[in-house]
């Protein structure tokens, strides 16, 4: 484990580490979940760029308060202020804070704007949102499944809904971590070719298996785990009179969930909107660990900047 090199790479892709990799960063936060003194103050005296294309409530407040919490300090760059690619091209913003900070973390649109950060940054980028992944997100999330069920392998892990960034990067992370994710979405929205055909190969080697399905109740049934996103993600807002139309039989509510294993977890990233994607009782149900997985966004971010930085694998 000790011999996994973590420091200064970047973080734009699940598939950016190996499975082991990605058992490591999970174990270590974990740790540091129960044992934060663990990290130390391995940010102190460091500084992280936090650049925002989008809103965000969780993304934002867990990496400052990871950073708060490891020594360091984040520095908000709220989407007017640095005009990424308009004021200033990429590689310039990206030149310009490797000089002063000491990690970059980007939400943005295009996956191609993270990419070009990373490749201009001599310091690490961490992708906090693109329109192609949300790997921070997964990360959180299976650190929460980890939690609730004793092992991650072989279980099944149902996605319903639409086929967008949360979904890729789970599908990513299933894959490399041996778990089966069946995909239950409409016609035309599913996920990212490329990356169900990186998933199916992945998990052809590690035990895991991906489908994809337009049939919900397929996709749920023997399901471990139920989560779901909203319909239209930032940056569709102009489709959201269609996907209204076209999203419905994809709700997780209380009739659909019931075809799932008995107390399967019921997931969702957040934000949500109740009664579109999921009913508030779903949501409110003992079954429901979103808050869990909000939570776990800290934990899981605070073992990614710590091992960049260069803490030890725990
Ligand atoms: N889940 C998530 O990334 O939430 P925010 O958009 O509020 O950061
Ligand atoms: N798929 C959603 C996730 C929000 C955290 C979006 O991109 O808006």
């Amino acid at each position: 484990m000790k011999s996994i090199a973590f420091r200064d790479r970047d973080l734009l892709s699940i598939d950016d580490f190996t499975a082991e990799e990605l058992s490591a960063i999970l174990s270590t936060a974990a740790l540091l979940k129960r044992q934060p003194v663990l990290a130390g103050q391995v940010a102190a005296g460091k500084t992280m760029a936090m650049i925002f294309e989008k809103p965000s409530l969780r993304t934002r407040v867990t990496f400052e308060v990871a950073m708060t919490q490891m020594g360091g300090h984040a520095i908000y760059l709220q989407p007017s202020d640095i005009g990424l690619g308009t004021r200033e091209p990429v590689k310039d913003v990206a030149r310009n804070l490797s000089r002063w900070c000491d990690v970059i973390m980007a939400r943005t649109f295009k996956h191609e704007t993270v990419r070009g950060l990373a490749e201009y940054a001599s310091v690490p980028v961490i992708n906090a949102l693109s329109d192609l992944e949300h790997p921070c997100q997964a990360l959180a999330d299976f650190l929460t499944i980890s939690e609730y069920k004793a092992t991650v392998k072989g279980r099944k892990l149902a996605y319903v809904g639409d086929g967008n960034n949360v979904a890729h990067s789970l599908l990513l992370l299933a894959a490399k971590l041996g778990m089966r994710m069946a995909v239950g979405c409409p016609a035309g929205y599913e996920p990212d070719v490329a990356v169900v055909a990186r998933a199916t190969a992945i998990a052809a080697e590690s035990g895991g298996a991906v489908e994809i399905t337009p049939d919900p109740v397929a996709a749920v049934q023997q399901a471990d785990a139920i989560y779901t996103d909203v319909w239209t993600s930032m940056g569709q807002e102009e489709e959201r009179q269609e996907r209204l139309r076209v999203f419905p039989a994809y709700q997780l509510n209380a009739a659909l969930l019931a075809h799932a294993k008995p107390g399967a977890l019921v997931m969702h990233c957040l934000p949500a909107h109740r009664g579109e994607e999921i009913t508030d009782d779903v949501m409110e149900s003992p079954q429901s660990v979103v808050l869990d997985q909000a939570e776990n966004r800290l934990h899981a971010q605070k073992a990614v900047i710590a091992l960049l930085l260069g803490l030890a694998p725990l």
